[in-house]
């Protein structure tokens, strides 16, 4: 007799219940069908189909290139991959720091398409006004704050951000905004532990951490990175869990050689 499991789809209220009972929420990024499906096996609480899509699948220097139509294919294809992790997705660079409805659409859209269940945009009081019309249409939004990759230009360099009083002070006021506009969580990248420390301990959403210190209520991390698939980068935060470059690279290696000497494939192998 075969059992279905039901399986319970983690939701952006289990998320905020997490923080609130102690537990450390487990988020990685991903991008395709197959990796989402391991990911979601493995137990991870919110897969993010980031647009470092754009740097670790696409090959380009930052995620400013990334289109709302390229993230809704990779978006659509992790939700088919789920059936445990919430999945929250990325709206990509000039899709939403305009006008609000300009925002509000794309947001829609990748609901609507991609079909997942909530998204992440990139800043804090600039944006407050667009951030509050898409959580009014009943959409969940988690922000952004620290590094924020699609304003790169500005800063010039990915180098930990908010290590002067001034620009802690604005990312302090730009959490509580995000949290009084209805945010269920805060991404928090690369910014002094001490500081995320303070943030987290002040806000009754959670942050999650990337680069930014054991203190945050859940912590993220670029899953390519994480499995050691990304090679040569190892920033100081980055735990590498394996070394999949490198073992992809030894089985191509091997599967050359096979096929070249003609072992592949043997008389089991063919019909
Ligand atoms: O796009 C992304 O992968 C992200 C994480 C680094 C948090 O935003």
């Amino acid at each position: 007799m075969s059992v279905n499991k039901i399986i319970k789809r983690v939701t952006t209220t289990a998320i905020k219940e997490m923080k609130a009972r102690g537990e450390k929420i487990s988020m990685l990024t991903g991008y395709d069908y197959t990796m989402a499906r391991a990911l979601d096996e493995g137990g991870v609480d919110v897969i993010l189909v980031g647009d470092s899509a754009a740097n670790v699948v696409a090959g380009y220097e930052t995620t400013l290139p990334i289109t709302l139509d390229n993230m809704i294919y990779h978006a659509a294809s992790v939700s088919r991959g789920t059936q445990r992790a919430l999945v929250l997705a990325d709206l990509p660079f000039g899709t939403y720091q305009g006008s609000t409805e300009r925002a509000y659409d794309a947001a829609v859209r990748m609901m609507k398409e991609a079909n997942v269940h909530a998204i992440k945009l990139e800043g804090g009081v600039e944006i407050i006004a667009n951030i509050k019309q898409i959580i009014h249409a009943g959409i969940p939004v988690c922000g952004h704050l620290g590094l924020t990759p699609q304003s790169i230009n500005q800063f010039g360099t990915f180098a930990v951000r908010a290590k002067e009083e001034a620009e802690a002070a604005k990312l302090k006021q730009d959490a509580l905004a995000l949290q009084e506009a209805g945010c269920f969580a805060i991404v928090l990248e690369k910014i002094p532990a001490a500081l995320a420390k303070e943030v987290s301990e002040s806000l009754q959403i959670p942050t999650i951490g990337i680069g930014a210190g054991s203190h945050c209520d859940g912590q993220v991390l670029v899953v390519n990175d994480m499995l050691g698939l990304t090679k040569d980068f190892k920033p100081k935060f980055l735990r590498q869990y394996l070394n999949l470059f490198e073992d992809i690279s030894k089985a191509t290696a091997q599967y050359v050689a096979d096929v070249k000497s003609a072992d592949y494939p043997n008389a089991n192998e063919q019909y």
